[in-house]
Formats: structure tokens, C-alpha cells, sequence
């Protein structure tokens, strides 16, 4: 079984993300946590450009598109695609297909049939079997960055940007309704995760 993780940052996927591996692993399942752009070698070389406002500067729409999808296709071809071979696993991705629909499309405003196009190519046609998409409201994932962390290139964009980001993932969502489950990110985080637990349980 293959998951992905979605939300706008600092909406708390990395804390929910833990919390299912640690209970998919108390079941005795095996479980593989990777993460967007990252986890393969190239992968981890081009998040450190994405990331790294300071020396890369302002980088071209088209440009971070790109990057994000060679990133993609580097852990699909190394990680995911091995992992799914091993039949008794799960594989647990932080960020996937979808965040590039949100972040460069109805964040940047990049055509979205052109974005599913490059998703097919780098993904090989493989989509997670579930997808939480973490919801909450940009002044609360705001404030959550400002309180624990530095913030990268992503972070210091205005709350017009994660707005529109928050109303594309909506959108996506609706278009997939069975893969992609939206859950309130605004409730207390045990809630959070007995919440999806239960609808991981029900899939397994
Ligand atoms: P990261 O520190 O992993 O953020 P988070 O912990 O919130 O997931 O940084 C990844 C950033 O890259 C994040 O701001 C979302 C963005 N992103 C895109 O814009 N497009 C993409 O396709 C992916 C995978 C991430």
C-alpha cells in the first residue's frame, strides 16, 4: 500500500506522518517513510537548491517545475517502485504529485493539464492508493512556521500565496474524492491521527 501526505507547510504532516508509521508498525507491518523533493541522492542535491533562496535567488516558474519533477522521478525509479515490488510493505511519501498541482499550479499559477502531463511522465503512471491532505487555514500553519522554524524560499511567500495554495489542494481533492481524503488539521493532533488511522485500518 502506497500513501502520500498533503497539506500546505506547517500544517502538520511531518507529526502526522510519524504517528501512522509508528502504528502501522505496532501492527507488524513494515513500514518505508519517504520524503519530497529528498530521500534519493539527486533528490536531496535539488531540494538543497529548492530550498536555498539565498544562493539560487528567484528561480523561474518552469525552472522549479522541472526540478521538482526530476526529484519525483529519481525517487520513484530508486525507492518507490522497489519498495511496491516487496509485497508486504508500505511506503508513507511526504508530498507527492498533488503538491505539485497546488504549490506550482494554483500557487504559481502554472497550467495544471501541463503539470499531469509531467506527473505521468516522472511518476510512470504510479499514484498513491490514499492521500491525506491536511487542512487547515493558512494564518494557522503561518503561525506555526514563525513559532518553530527558519523559513526557506517557500515560507517567506505572503498568505495570498498558501491561500490559493489551500483552495487548489480543495479542489483536487473533490476531483478525486476516493484516493483523497481531507482531514482538519485544525483539531487536536491525537484526534488528527485516530482519524487517520481509522480510514488507513479500513484500507489495509
Ligand atoms: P519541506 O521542508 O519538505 O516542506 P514541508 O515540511 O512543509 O513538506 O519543503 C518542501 C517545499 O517545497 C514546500 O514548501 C512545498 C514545496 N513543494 C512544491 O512547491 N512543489 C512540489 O512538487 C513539492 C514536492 C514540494
Amino acid at each position: 500500500m502506497f500513501i502520500s501526505f498533503e497539506g500546505v507547510d506547517g500544517s502538520g504532516k511531518s507529526t502526522q506522518i510519524n504517528l501512522l508509521k509508528a502504528e502501522i508498525e505496532r501492527n507488524g507491518i513494515e513500514c518505508v517513510l519517504l520524503e519530497e523533493p529528498g530521500t534519493t541522492l539527486v533528490g536531496l542535491e535539488i531540494r538543497k537548491l529548492l530550498k536555498d533562496y539565498e544562493k539560487v535567488g528567484d528561480l523561474s516558474s518552469v525552472t522549479e517545475l522541472l526540478l521538482f519533477a526530476a526529484s519525483r522521478s529519481e525517487l520513484v525509479d530508486k525507492e518507490i517502485k522497489p519498495v511496491l515490488a516487496e509485497q508486504d510493505k508500505m511506503i508513507i511519501v511526504d508530498r507527492y504529485i498533488d503538491s505539485t498541482l497546488a504549490y506550482q499550479g494554483y500557487g504559481r499559477g502554472f497550467d495544471t493539464d501541463k503539470i499531469n502531463y509531467i506527473n505521468d511522465i516522472v511518476t510512470q503512471g504510479i499514484k498513491p492508493d490514499l492521500t491525506f491532505l491536511l487542512d487547515c487555514h493558512p494564518f494557522q500553519s503561518i503561525g506555526r512556521i514563525n513559532k518553530f522554524r527558519n523559513k526557506d524560499r517557500f515560507e517567506t511567500e505572503g498568505l495570498d500565496f498558501y491561500q490559493a495554495i489551500r483552495s487548489g489542494y480543495l479542489e483536487i481533492a473533490k476531483l478525486e474524492p476516493k484516493r483523497i481524503k481531507v482531514i482538519n488539521a485544525e483539531l487536536p493532533i491525537p484526534d488528527v491521527a485516530s482519524i487517520i488511522w481509522d480510514i488507513t485500518k479500513s484500507c489495509i
